[in-house]
């Protein structure tokens, strides 16, 4: 099944663009274009560092980040780092690397970090028996040494949530902080369903800045487990494994 039929949807243009129907998601939503020698400019200008992805990429894989230094544009890729000396340049280096690919240019978030690493969350939300968007796992996940990408295919991390969050907040906050992830990510399944239907379970990407804010890095519609079988506690796991047994068995009726 192609289009708003699908339950599994590819493009992060297209999901992303789904959120933007919400007023209230638009302030966590880092803006995002497609990348071409126009869009690069007008975002450097306006943010000094942008990310650059796959528009259907995964895992990490083919993510660039390009950043002023000093007088000059730094651009990294895997663990190496290259400088140019204008934009110009820069985009000429891009474009070398990712030929005809379509790819986006994403306001690049300065997240919070864990011993120096830049981690993420991935929330998994999921429909549950009483057909409402449940928060069934968040798992913190701490990037590589040297990378900048927190994916477990690149040698990322998977934590406890409370965890990655003890250095950056209070006790007392880390609670009613994750709470309000789960309302937002609730507030994106919901929203995500207006525009597709049949999903009934993402994995959200959400970075936290530096001054608490949440950013929305993507929505995954064929979320793994994974992550969560990294976890000491299985709890989430079995939570998650329930839930998408009984979306099957329902579906395939
Ligand atoms: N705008 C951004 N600002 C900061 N880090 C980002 C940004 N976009 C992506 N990243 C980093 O790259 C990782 C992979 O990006 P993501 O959009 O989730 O693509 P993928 O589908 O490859 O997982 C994120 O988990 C995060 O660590
Ligand atoms: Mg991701």
């Amino acid at each position: 099944m192609k289009g708003a039929g699908s339950r599994h949807v590819s493009s992060k243009l297209l999901k992303t663009k789904a959120l933007l129907n919400n007023k209230r998601l638009i302030p966590h939503i880092p803006r995002t274009k497609r990348f071409n020698r126009k869009t690069l400019q007008r975002m450097l200008r306006r943010y000094r560092m942008v990310y650059l992805k796959p528009v259907h990429g995964l895992k990490g894989i083919g993510i660039m980040k390009a950043e002023k230094r000093g007088k000059k544009w730094e651009l990294r890729h895997e663990t190496k780092a290259d400088l140019f000396k204008d934009v110009p340049a820069l985009y000429r280096s891009i474009r070398r690397r990712i030929r005809k690919k379509a790819y986006l240019v994403q306001k690049g978030i300065r997240t919070l970090r864990y011993q120096g690493r830049p981690f993420d969350f991935r929330i998994m939300v999921q429909k549950n028996e009483q057909r409402e968007w449940e928060v069934t796992g968040i798992v913190g996940r701490v990037a590589p040494p040297n990378r900048i990408v927190t994916n477990r295919s690149q040698g990322g991390t998977c934590m406890p949530a409370r965890k990655v969050l003890r250095p950056s907040m209070k006790k007392s906050e880390i609670g009613p902080y994750v709470d309000h992830l789960y309302r937002l990510s609730r507030r994106i399944g919901r929203q995500f369903r207006k525009s597709y239907p049949n999903v009934w379970q993402l994995g959200v990407d959400i970075a936290v800045s530096r001054k608490l804010k949440p950013w929305i890095l993507e929505v995954n519609t064929s979320p793994a487990v994974t992550p969560f079988l990294m976890l000491s506690n299985r709890s989430m796991y079995r939570r998650i494994a329930r839930l998408v047994q009984w979306n099957r068995s329902r579906n395939a009726k």
